[in-house]
């Protein structure tokens, strides 16, 4: 990659696009702009030697204004509402942070000669098929956020194939690490475990926890995506990234108590509690990553267990974090989780 060619990185503040921003700065990319609500991100996310700019970019005409400004030649999309298991009761919001401020930021992106779209699209496109996913299957949302990640995808495809420009698609799953947002109830499983107990509360598990996800330390994404933007051969690609060993959450919950009670005594306040599973939850997510071994060189370097530790190490140096619950869920019903309206933890 031509490290003096202008990237943008959307959700700049978040999570994985701080630390984005923090790996190709320090590849010595020379014009890495950002840009954020910090709806989710945090202002101290942020890479002082970036040129951050905060921007809602559901705002059409700002977000074009900027694009046309900016005129980046590689873009990096972040930006989402990721909370999937809350997105079918925000499916308006979700929708219109996702797939249209997704649009709002690729049409003008095309109208100024952009190069390349590296996509952070979701392993939430594969639904509920038969786990490992490979980049083969269908996509097959089972759910609204799911739905938005699928069509994002498939207009980079559509728009490319008819504009010209360059685009490669990552799927994560379950990205955990230091500068996850902690304060979100509706998402991150690893952070809500770690947050509850720096608040001396217990963690609810929806279901009965048998539930198998696999688990993402973040500095074994960063490196692949920004890998993803320098090959030439993965144009018009699509990865999975992530372990393939994957874990329940019970087995997640006890190395997360085993973090900060080594000698196994966990208070009886602070066992986990059981609820009901959330709607349209899919009970066993997990991915083949064949193809990033092969092309991207992946592979996973740090294993739950370290991983936890390092994120536990992050967290209690943070503070515990109050949960910021969000008022306006769409739709309140029955099937509402109850750790959400009535703001359990
Ligand atoms: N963390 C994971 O496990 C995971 C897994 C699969 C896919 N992803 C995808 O990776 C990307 C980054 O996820 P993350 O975990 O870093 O989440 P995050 O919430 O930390 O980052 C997303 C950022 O987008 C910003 N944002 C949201 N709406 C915006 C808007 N309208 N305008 C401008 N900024 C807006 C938020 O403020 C936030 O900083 C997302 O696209 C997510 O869907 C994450």
């Amino acid at each position: 990659m031509d490290k003096s060619k202008r990237i943008l990185v959307t959700g700049a503040a978040g999570f994985m696009g701080s630390h984005l921003v923090d790996g190709l700065i320090e590849q010595g990319c020379l014009e890495v702009y950002g840009v954020d609500d910090l709806s989710g991100g945090y202002e101290s996310n942020i890479n002082p030697k970036s040129k951050f700019t905060q921007l809602d970019l559901r705002e059409k005409n700002k977000t074009r204004d900027y694009i046309n400004e900016v005129k980046p030649k590689i873009v990096f999309h972040l930006a989402a509402d990721a909370t999937e298991g809350r997105s079918q009761f925000t499916p308006i919001s979700c929708t219109e942070r996702n797939y249209f401020a997704y649009l709002y930021v690729l049409v003008p992106a095309i109208k100024n000669g952009l190069e390349k779209m590296i996509l952070t699209s979701s392993m939430s496109v594969y639904g509920s098929q038969t786990p490992p996913f490979d980049e083969t299957m269908p996509t097959a949302p089972d759910d609204i956020y799911g739905v938005s990640k699928a069509a994002m995808e498939k207009a980079t495809k559509i728009l490319s194939d008819v504009h010209k420009f360059k685009y490669v698609i990552m799927r994560p799953h379950n990205v955990y690490g230091p500068g996850q947002n902690l304060s979100d109830p509706y998402r991150n499983v690893v952070g809500i475990f770690i947050n509850c107990l720096l608040n001396n509360k217990n963690f609810y598990i929806y279901g009965d926890g048998a539930q198998k996800r696999a688990f993402s330390y973040i500095d074994d994404f960063t490196p692949y995506i920004i890998k993803a933007a320098i090959l030439p051969e993965v144009e018009g690609e699509i990865f999975n990234i992530g372990p393939t060993k994957e874990y329940t959450i019970n087995e997640l919950a006890d190395i997360v108590l085993k973090e900060f009670f080594p000698d196994g005594n966990v208070p009886s306040h602070l066992a986990p509690k059981y609820l009901p599973m959330r709607p349209l939850e899919v009970l066993n997510a997990w991915c083949t990553a064949d193809k990033a071994k092969k092309i991207l060189g992946y592979q996973t370097s740090v294993d739950l267990a370290e991983g936890i530790k390092k994120m536990v190490a992050w967290a209690k140096k943070l503070g515990p974090q109050k949960f910021r619950y969000l008022d306006d869920l769409e739709i309140v019903t029955d099937e509402t989780p109850s750790t959400w309206v009535e703001k359990l933890m």
